[in-house]
This record gives structure tokens, sequence and C-alpha cells, in this order.
């Protein structure tokens, strides 16, 4: 059974909380893909919230497939049209929502923390959908959740995250999701994209795109994170593309069999070539069907957590 009333990231979270969440979100893909429908009653007179502050197109709709699944009520707050426009602070709309009886928020804001606070303050379990540069765990959990089913294992296999490492938050869940479950993270992008510090959390940082990819079972590209940046940190998009991106020659240092990650929305020619992204071994579609399946597992295993120790 998971610990905590909320998921606010995979730092606070323990490697057998993430197998339990894996290996639940198994039947739920089987669910997904037609083979087992018995799951669509466990959230029946449940209610999900999505309250994100920020765009998002896979992992709002994710989110509210996910509830709507498993047969809970579910209600979509765009900030743009809620009271947050009125100037309505996040405790006093987590509060509003708490006294309608809610049992889960799923929330994305730009300032990192904001979940925790939101957590802090409501009787409802809070899932974090990305918080500023700080944590993504949902998409880290997916992320693993395919490449499991793709090796077989986490355990011992070697993940080469390319690109805006210092912007990404899924960088941050991954290196913490990966190394808990005995895999190895190396990570490589432009100077000015790598953060202070992310070996001290597991992390490998490569001095080469090459030497990032050597040997890699996975290689996982990120979109450059225009909107958490100044600007200036790479001199055109032409040159990322040539110096920091995932094509077929940089890929010949992977393994043959090394599958191609992307959490999406995807810059094509950019972080990864077309060819890369519609290849073989790009399994950039199925990480969502697997978001979907995970967060499934997600909402059921709070749900239990809610009905144990509530
Ligand atoms: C990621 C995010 O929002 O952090 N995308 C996602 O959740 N599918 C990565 C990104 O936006 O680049």
């Amino acid at each position: 059974m998971l610990r905590h009333k909320d998921l606010l990231g995979l730092q606070y979270t323990e490697p057998e909380e993430i197998q339990e969440i894996l290996d639940g979100a198994e039947g739920c893909f089987d669910f997904l893909c037609g083979r087992d429908p018995k799951h669509r009653e466990d959230l029946k007179g449940r209610t999900l919230v999505t309250l994100f502050y920020e765009n998002s197109t896979r992992t709002r709709t994710s989110f509210e497939l996910a509830g709507k699944y498993l047969g809970a009520n579910e209600v979509n707050i765009s900030t743009a049209s809620s009271s947050v426009q009125k100037g309505e602070s996040l405790i006093d709309t987590g509060k509003t929502l708490d006294s309608m009886k809610i049992d889960f928020i799923a929330i994305r804001h730009p300032m990192a923390g904001a979940p925790k606070l939101l957590a802090d303050h409501v009787n409802a379990s809070v899932i974090n959908g990305g918080d500023g540069m700080h944590e993504h765990p949902t998409q880290a959990l997916l992320d693993m959740f395919t490449l499991r089913r793709a090796k077989g294992k986490l355990e011992g296999l070697k993940v080469a995250i390319l690109g805006d490492i210092k912007h990404s938050r899924v960088a941050l869940s991954n290196t913490f999701g990966l190394t808990k479950m005995g895999a190895s993270v190396s990570v490589y992008g432009p100077d000015t994209m790598m953060p202070a510090g992310l070996e001290r959390l597991g992390a490998r940082i490569a001095r080469s795109r090459e030497e990032c990819l050597e040997g890699a079972d996975a290689v996982m590209g990120l979109r450059i994170q225009l909107e958490r940046m100044g600007g200036g940190l790479f001199p055109s998009l032409g040159e990322y593309a040539k110096f920091y991106g995932v094509n077929g020659d940089a890929l010949k240092y992977a393994k043959p069999d090394a599958i191609i990650l992307h959490p999406g929305p995807v810059n094509r020619g950019v972080e990864l070539t077309p060819q890369v992204i519609d290849g073989e071994s790009s399994l950039i579609n199925r990480q969502v069907t697997g978001g979907l399946a995970v967060r499934m597992s997600v909402l059921k295993l709070l749900a239990e957590y809610r009905a144990c120790s509530m």
C-alpha cells in the first residue's frame, strides 16, 4: 500500500511503492487494450478534479480519462475561467474544492512546491502533474512502466537523457525514480542547460553526446523548455539539433535494441529527428497509453490508502 495521502514526487516515494504502482499499471494496461474489462467500478462514487495552471494536452487528458475509466466523477477546472483569475489563492481554491468533498486533485503549477502547499491544506489526495522545474512523478512512472515492459526489468539498465536537463521536471523525477529502481542515468546537454548538483542525486553527467549514449538501453529526448528560460542558452535551433539532438548517427553508440522515449510534446527535428521519432525503436506513442495505465494505478492505490488510513 502507498504510504502517503498524496503523490508529490518520486524523491519521497519508496522503491516498493514505485514497484506497486508499476505492477498495478499492468492490469490497467490490459484493461485499456481491451483484455480485462473488470476495473470500471473501482472509483465509483469518488471525484477527481484536474486543476491545471499550465498548458497540457496529454497529462490532463490522461488524468481525466484515468478517472473516467475507473468510474469516478471527473471535473476539470480551467484556471483561465475560474476564480483564480479573480485573485483567489491556491490554498483557498483547495479549501473550496475540499468543501465539495472531492477525493483527488491532480494539479499542474508553474511554481515548484505548489502541490505540496496544496496537499498540506486539503483533505483530498493531491497528485503532482508537474510543478515548475521540480518534479513530474507520473511522467517518470510512465517512462519506467514503458521501459520495464520493453526490457522486462529496470535493474541494471542504462538510460541516457539528452537535452534541457536543467529546466526539466521529467529529468529530475526520472533520476529519482530510475536510480531507486536500480537503473543508471546518464545525462547530457548544453552546459547552460545542466543543473548543478545532479550527480549528488545519482545521475552521471556525460562529457559528450557519444559518452552519454554509449551502451544505453533507452534514450530519452527532452523538449527545450523555452517557457522556463530567459533565452540565449544556445546559439540556434539548428546547432542545438546538430550537437545535442538524437539522430541516427548518434544512436549508433547506444545498444542496437535501445528504445527511444520522449515525454512529448516533441519539437520535430530539434530534440529528435523525424526518422528517430517515427522509427521502429520509438515507443513515444506507447508511452501515452502507459501514462493512462499508470495514472489509473495511482488513483486506485491512493483510493485504497484513503479507505484504510483516513
Ligand atoms: C512534460 C512536462 O509538462 O513537463 N510533458 C508532459 O507532461 N507530457 C515535458 C514537456 O513539456 O516538455
